[in-house]
């Protein structure tokens, strides 16, 4: 468990100062912003930490560039699934699974949204499969983690401003640290 909470800490301390592809921040800076987001609406830590993590299978697999300029999917939401699952278990790893989807459900069930989306987030809709469906919406809403999915991409979108980060580098690892500890403790005591 301490072994996979540093390997991580480590991906964000190596890999934070990396440009988040296509958009104008970098991934520690989105990170730090979906985390905040999901702070402020009041989100439960699992869901705080999800929305911290969310890329992580960017950093996971890390791709060169802007794989979506190549029609490259990096399949990210499944990879970083995989990695959070034993360690937070499913409320934090469902959310990033199905944060994708998520981005797929609301471009078919809200008019404004898909108009909001970054240039990036477009290339990549048509690689992850483009709008859903209305069985596939259907599928979607039945997922036990919908609700927290919907609010993860709310928050993703949203998490991509030049000009916002508040905390110093150090501040923001070591609050990411304090929230990792805190949800693998609780996760430990429910077992
Ligand atoms: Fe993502
Ligand atoms: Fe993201």
């Amino acid at each position: 468990m301490q072994k996979m909470l540093n390997s991580i800490l480590a991906l964000y301390q190596q890999g934070g100062d990396l440009v988040y592809a296509g958009e104008p921040v970098t991934q520690l800076m989105h990170a730090w912003q979906c985390g905040r987001l999901a702070e402020k609406s009041g989100a439960s830590v699992a869901l705080q930490l999800a929305s911290w993590l969310h890329d992580v299978g960017h950093l996971w697999v890390n791709l060169e560039g802007t794989p979506t300029l190549r029609g490259q999917n990096d399949a990210h939401e499944k990879i970083g699934a995989e990695v959070l699952l034993p360690v937070f278990g499913p409320a934090v790893s469902e959310p990033v699974r199905l944060h994708v989807q998520a981005k797929r459900y609301l471009v078919s069930t809200r008019e404004s949204y898909a108009r909001k989306l970054s240039p990036d987030s477009v290339r990549s809709l048509h690689l992850q499969g483009g709008p859903m469906a209305q069985q596939e919406c259907a599928t979607f809403e039945a997922e036990p983690y919908f609700a927290d999915a919907v609010k993860l991409r709310v928050w993703d979108d949203l998490g991509k401003k030049s000009a916002w980060f508040d905390d110093s580098r150090h501040d923001a690892l070591d609050h990411l640290t304090q929230l990792m500890y805190l949800v693998a403790r609780e996760k430990v005591i429910q077992i």
